[in-house]
């Protein structure tokens, strides 16, 4: 069966199409430099799917560590490329090393490739790059209008986009499938595998599931005051195993589908935007845990509203995010017990 090269492959979304890919039957090579994950996932991964999957420590940066990785595994048919450094606030503080890591592991990548005659790339891009979308482009389709970044981080997912659709001008043989997800929350339903956030997170589910935990006295709120109906932001929450399931149906059009183009960009989304307080009380109704929240001031940077348009990725790739939003917290629920041993 078809080897595929997952990048970032013990991170949270890479952990999670691991398990899909192979229990749809794909050979599995991880490579990973476990700057933000730990080779534990492996296991989990195991525990999921009954066997690992083959793991290089490597930096996707190194050419000739990727090189002799594309050497030991002369059966990878394609690429999903998840690795890259991803927290917006750091970004602001260490741009360099944002540029240096998601663009110079992707120049890497690419280069790597061609040498050896890989010609499928699935790339992780993210809603970021649509900024604040107006509110005639919401839901947001793949033909909204690019804004410009608000952060390097957001910048460094335009500039891989761009990358990669001038790689594919300049090499007719190159195909890529651009991902732009939209908010991946939740965790694998075994709780084998989920998000490990390092420190204090930044993101909204790690955090409520912390509070629920008692690891944080309460949570925060980053305003009340936006144009929305209840006044907190509106964001696509995606089930990441709907987004891992995905990933796995546009590997299988790159390998067999005869009407793909050379490059495709798809929105992952569920299609329904969920406010701040929406899914405060949905997380509270589907765990029975009450959330303690203050609403304090507005974080920098924060977009107001944006939701997906899925509809393309829905009829084109035969896949749509369709687990209920209660569900999902309960698998982030489960998860932050099984890691804090909860009972
Ligand atoms: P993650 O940090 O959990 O996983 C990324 C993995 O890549 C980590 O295991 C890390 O160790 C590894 N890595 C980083 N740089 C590397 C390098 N140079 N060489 C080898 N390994 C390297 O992040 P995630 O949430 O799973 O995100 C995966 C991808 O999806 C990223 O490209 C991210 O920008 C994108 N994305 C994430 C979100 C989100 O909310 N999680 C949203 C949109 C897009
Ligand atoms: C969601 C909402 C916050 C924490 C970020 C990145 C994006 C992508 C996904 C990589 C916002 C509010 C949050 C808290 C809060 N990552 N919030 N209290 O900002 O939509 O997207 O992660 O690609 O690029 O920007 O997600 O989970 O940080 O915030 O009120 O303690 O929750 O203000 O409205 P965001 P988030």
């Amino acid at each position: 069966m078809a080897r595929i090269l997952v990048t970032g492959g013990t991170g949270y979304i890479g952990s999670h199409t691991t398990v899909e890919l192979m229990q749809q039957g794909y050979e599995v090579t991880i490579v990973d430099n476990l700057s933000n994950s730990s080779i534990d996932v492996l296991d989990g991964i195991a525990a999921i799917v009954g066997r690992k999957p083959e793991f290089a420590n490597i930096d996707c940066g190194n050419f000739v560590d990727l090189d002799n990785v594309f050497k030991q595994y002369p059966d990878i048919v394609g690429v999903i490329h998840f690795a890259a450094s991803k927290a917006v606030g750091e970004s602001v503080e260490k741009p360099l090393l944002y540029y240096r890591n998601n663009i110079g592991s992707l120049v890497t990548l690419l280069e790597v490739m061609q040498l050896h005659k890989v010609q499928n790339l699935v790339f992780s891009s993210s809603c970021t790059v649509y900024g604040q979308p107006d509110a005639k482009h919401l839901p947001v389709d793949e033909t909204a209008p690019i804004q410009k970044a608000l952060s390097p981080y957001g910048n460094t997912k335009q500039i891989n986009e761009e990358i990669i659709t001038d790689a594919a001008h300049a090499d007719s043989d190159l195909h890529a499938t651009i991902l732009r997800y939209f908010n991946p929350i939740g965790a694998h339903p075994s709780a084998h595998i989920g998000e490990l956030p390092n420190g204090v997170p930044q993101n909204l589910l790690p955090f409520v599931t912390q509070t629920a935990a008692g690891l944080r006295p309460e949570l925060k709120v980053f305003g009340d005051d936006y144009n929305t109906p209840d006044g907190s932001c509106i964001r696509d929450y995606i089930y990441v195993v709907d987004l891992a399931k995905a990933h796995v149906k546009a590997i299988d059009r790159m390998l067999h589908a005869k009407d793909r183009e050379q490059v495709e960009i798809f929105n992952l989304g569920t299609g329904t935007g969920l406010s701040v307080l929406t899914l405060i009380r949905e997380f509270e109704a589907a765990t029975g845990q009450k959330i303690p929240y203050t609403i304090v001031g507005r974080r920098e940077g924060d977009i107001e509203q944006v939701w997906a348009a899925p509809k393309r990725a829905n009829e084109v790739l035969g896949w749509k995010a369709d687990t209920p939003i209660r569900d999902v917290l309960a698998s982030a629920w489960k998860w932050e017990k099984h890691i804090r041993n909860i009972k």
